[in-house]
């Protein structure tokens, strides 16, 4: 259904969306906001539905650490077209969960802002936008209000194993996927209970694991992975990672026990 709108002193025709009046309860026109999967890393790894989408985005918006560019950004680079509007937000690390709530909200304001003006809006999100993405604080605020449509990417794990050369996991196995950051009895009891798994948000965590590993005896089927799929990808035998120099974009993979 098609409807004359004027908004923000945008006017025009446009699609109507979902997107509910919170006083009247009737539907608005407003922007589409797309979550768009970037991948590990190699901008060749983008889907061509993410290309499509992000070239066509009026804003593309992408959530980087304070002191640091985005890497969803970096990845994309070469696609941008120069004459979109960014939007760069930041994320608390805030451990309290309602001050955390809150500067979320506050974070992801401008895209409501824009969406609401009538433009589609390009979230970008590193590897897939729903598996522990940035995305899902936008998702789970926006998705209610504005036509929503998630574009899954190639996710790290998949990312890692094709570059390290292992099959993952056949048949029944039972794959996992843990947080470095886990408690180490959690990490042990996890690992025991699975056939392949993945260890993510190593950093300063890397020495635990490893530890957990050793006693275990995973340790030689484990591998070490950085910066998968990139110019700067690295794979370093484990027990020669220098546990001070493990940096956020690593990953520590346990492939299945068998290998048919
Ligand atoms: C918050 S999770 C984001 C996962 C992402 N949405 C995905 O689908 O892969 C971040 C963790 O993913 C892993 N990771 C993401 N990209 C990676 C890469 N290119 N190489 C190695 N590990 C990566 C790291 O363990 C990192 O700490």
């Amino acid at each position: 259904m098609k409807s004359r709108v004027d908004i923000a002193g945008i006017t025009g025709i446009t699609e109507i969306t979902n997107s509910p009046d919170s006083t009247t309860g009737t539907k608005i026109a407003s922007g589409r906001l797309y979550g768009i999967g970037v991948g590990p890393g190699d901008p060749e790894l983008l889907t061509l539905k993410a290309l499509r989408l992000l070239k066509s985005a009026a804003v593309v918006a992408y959530q980087a650490a304070e002191d640091h560019d985005s890497v969803a950004r970096s990845i994309v680079a070469p696609y941008l077209t120069g004459e979109q509007t960014e939007v760069c937000f930041h994320f608390p690390r805030s451990l309290d969960p309602q001050t955390a709530k809150a500067s979320y909200d506050q974070a992801i304001a401008p895209i409501a802002d824009h969406l609401t003006a009538g433009r589609d809006v390009a979230v970008l999100c590193e590897g897939d936008p729903l598996f522990y993405g940035s995305f899902m604080y936008v998702f789970t605020r926006l998705s209610g209000q504005f036509d929503t449509e998630v574009v899954p990417g190639v996710s790290s794990p998949m990312a890692c194993a094709s570059a390290l050369g292992v099959p993952l996991s056949y048949q029944n196995d039972i794959f996992s996927v843990l947080s470095a950051t886990l408690p180490d009895a959690v990490l042990a009891a996890q690992l025991l209970n699975a056939d392949a798994v993945v260890i993510i948000k190593l950093r300063r965590h890397f020495a635990k694991v490893r530890e957990v590993l050793d006693r275990l005896g995973l340790l030689s089927r484990a591998k070490y992975i950085e910066r998968a799929t990139t110019t700067a990808q690295r794979i370093v035998a484990i027990d020669q990672v220098n546990a001070d120099q493990v940096p956020y974009f690593s990953m520590i993979v346990v492939p299945s026990k068998v290998q048919l």
